[in-house]
């Protein structure tokens, strides 16, 4: 049996309290998952229930208070480049022309010349071959999003964190990377966890969509999104999963009809 890309069992993390420094709030517990090798898994839940500190932890950036995290077979027990991160804001060195953007961390690593034939293929995968000399003020939001996706894509990572990563785009730049990131997911199948606060975002591009409680962040369900791809975001079943995870999130404008909901799986 081929082990899981990720799994996490029974993870807990607490921080200090804003108020009371020695007091120590729990924002994620018991969190258990485990997404499979290619599998692109979104993670939705409200604001502040610890959906960054979960990839943080994933990322091996920070510890957590209990539990455990796997990546394949092997413990994560610090930051590597065999998970790659993406957050909303690209974070890239303005100084630097894209094509060096996309460098950076191999030159850091000691691996660029080995490598460089490969920041031509990723400019290209991403779409950014007639831009590698442009510094990234000349870049549109899409555009650098796209560095910061090709950036981390060359590590050739066993699993892509996502955090937010469209968040900042206007809704049709949105749309169009998501169709980016899936081109991207399909031709290298990485398994992706994607944060997002986007509901048809979560529809559109998932396998399944995690949601999560409000704080301290516990899965509240998995739901499974049996749709072909390319989806249609104005479908019939489109719209009734949507209305459905809306519900969930206490979002469906009828807090009555929680009272009888069946669990979707
Ligand atoms: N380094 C930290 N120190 C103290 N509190 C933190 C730290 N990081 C996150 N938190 C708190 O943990 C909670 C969850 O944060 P976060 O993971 O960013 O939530 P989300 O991404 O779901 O909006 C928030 O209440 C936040 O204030
Ligand atoms: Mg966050």
């Amino acid at each position: 049996m081929v082990a899981p890309a990720l799994r996490l069992r029974e993870v807990a993390k607490s921080f200090p309290a804003a108020d009371d420094r020695q007091r120590q709030c729990l924002v994620l517990d018991a969190i258990s998952i485990s997404l499979d090798v290619g599998e692109l898994v979104s993670l939705v839940g409200p604001s502040g229930c610890g959906k960054s500190t979960l990839l943080r932890l994933i990322a091996g950036l920070d510890v957590p208070d209990s539990g455990e995290l796997m990546i394949g077979a092997e413990p994560i027990t610090g930051p590597n480049a065999e998970r790659g991160l993406v957050f909303q804001d690209p974070n890239l060195f303005p100084w630097l022309s894209v094509r060096r953007n996309i460098e950076v961390g191999l030159l850091a690593r000691g691996q660029l010349r080995e490598k460089r034939g490969e920041v031509e293929e990723f400019m290209r995968l991403v779409g950014l071959e007639t831009f590698a000399d442009a510094y990234p003020h000349h870049l549109s939001g899409g555009m650098a999003q796209r560095v910061a996706l090709a950036r981390a894509l060359i590590n050739h990572p066993k699993i892509l964190l996502l955090d937010e990563p469209l968040g900042a785009l206007d809704a049709f730049t949105r749309m169009r990377m998501q169709d980016e990131v899936l081109r991207l997911w399909q031709s290298r199948r990485t398994t992706m966890l994607l944060v997002t606060h986007d509901i048809d975002e979560a529809i559109y591009m998932s396998d399944r969509i995690i949601i999560m409680t409000q704080r301290p962040g516990t899965i509240d369900q998995i739901i499974q999104v049996p749709l072909d791809r390319p989806r249609d975001r104005s479908s019939s079943d489109f719209l009734r999963l949507r209305g459905q995870i809306l519900e969930l999130l206490h979002f469906a404008g009828n807090e009555t009809s929680l009272e009888g909901r069946t669990p979707i799986r």
